[in-house]
């Protein structure tokens, strides 16, 4: 049932504050301001020599963010993979180790054979999935859950942020286990989770004036999507997202990158859309942005109010995100990148919720 939305995937945009604040019920302890897993860990954060990530897609992503929380709260080394190459690379693996999958349907081929492959090789597997009673659920030793609810749109999004919120709850767990995050420095991230429906409630309230601007996203033939530190993995989220379902050539970049190659494709015919919160690496993307700027592109800022004071260049639009905490803050920002490729393609007259050649779920190689 789509309610009173015109595609699923605008409903599961507009659900993601409550589905975050029901998965977060699952993962902390609201009064206590800590984390409490939902469920007992077959081993110790604090024996961990690395934890290896594998997944597809958005969840892939997802994956791919939590490497940063994992490393910088946890200090655990995270290795990560798409799926469908660590299946077949034969990494090698010490056993007792953790291999991590991220996955919405718990069915998708390569993900699945890739936990087989892990559970072959001794490792303590845990699986997010959004589905309970999913293959990957049942094969994994454990199972944290999203709590998103069905998402029938194609293009992930409610399962995405729901993924990000369970990760990031896990990167908390291992800081505490591994010592790397004393009782104060939990309680300010705990805090900062808990922050984060709210925060997503009023970054909705930007979708009128994103749906303004997808009109020109729509006349695009590639976009650029930049980022650095967790907002990375994001531009590379966005990117997915809009080719996924406008069919707009998109690529996401590191933005310190840029100089390395794409910088050469910068001109006024394509839009480049920059994620920047103000955080301790702002300063470094805006200077990426002053040579996007000086090369005759058009940005696309998405910031917080601090960075739009700062970032002090002409964009061809600004869109001022509530300001968070910097660790929350792809969480928050996946609302604006997702918002940019509905509209755009709505406005394209593209089928959103099931666009061609996809499916839902790929449970085949
Ligand atoms: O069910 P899964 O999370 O394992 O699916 C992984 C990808 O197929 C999925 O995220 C895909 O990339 C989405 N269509 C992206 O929006």
């Amino acid at each position: 049932d789509k309610g009173n939305y015109r595609h699923f995937m605008a409903k599961e945009i507009h659900e993601q504050a409550e589905v975050v604040g029901r998965t977060l019920a699952h993962y902390v302890n609201f009064s206590g301001e800590r984390v409490e897993l939902p469920f007992e860990l077959p081993f110790d954060f604090k024996d961990l020599n690395r934890i290896s990530i594998s997944a597809c897609g958005t969840a892939y992503l997802a994956g791919l963010i939590s490497k940063y929380w994992f490393e910088r709260l946890a200090r655990i080394p995270v290795e990560i993979d798409v799926a469908s190459e660590f299946r077949y690379r034969e990494a090698p693996l010490e056993p007792g180790g953790l291999a991590l999958f991220v996955s919405q349907s718990g069915e998708t081929a390569d993900t699945l054979a890739s936990l087989r492959y892990a559970t072959a090789e001794k490792q303590h597997t845990l699986s997010v999935v959004n589905v309970p009673t999913s293959t990957m659920a049942r094969e994994s030793n454990v199972v944290a859950q999203t709590l998103a609810g069905v998402e029938v749109g194609v293009a992930s999004t409610k399962a995405f942020t729901c993924q990000l919120t369970v990760l990031l709850s896990l990167a908390i767990a291992a800081g505490r286990a591994r010592g790397t995050l004393s009782a104060e420095d939990e309680k300010e991230l705990v805090n900062a989770l808990i922050a984060v429906p709210g925060q997503m409630t009023e970054a909705i309230k930007r979708e009128h004036q994103i749906e303004v601007l997808s009109r020109e996203l729509s006349k695009a033939k590639d976009v650029l999507y930049l980022g650095r530190g967790t907002s990375y993995p994001l531009a590379m989220e966005g990117a997915l997202k809009l080719k996924e379902i406008s069919y707009i050539h998109a690529e996401g970049y590191a933005a310190g990158e840029l100089k390395h190659g794409p910088i050469a494709l910068i001109d006024e015919t394509m839009p480049v859309i920059v994620i920047a919160p103000h955080d301790n690496i702002f300063e470094k993307t805006v200077s990426n942005m002053q040579e996007v700027a000086a090369r005759g592109g058009r940005i696309i800022l998405i910031t917080d109010e601090k960075g739009a004071l700062e970032a002090g260049l002409d964009t061809m639009a600004t869109i001022v995100m509530p300001s968070v905490h910097p660790i929350v803050a792809p969480i928050i920002n996946a609302i604006p990148i997702q918002l940019l490729a509905y509209h755009t393609a709505v406005f394209m007259g593209k089928d959103v919720d099931q666009p061609r050649n996809l499916a839902k779920s790929v449970t085949v190689e």
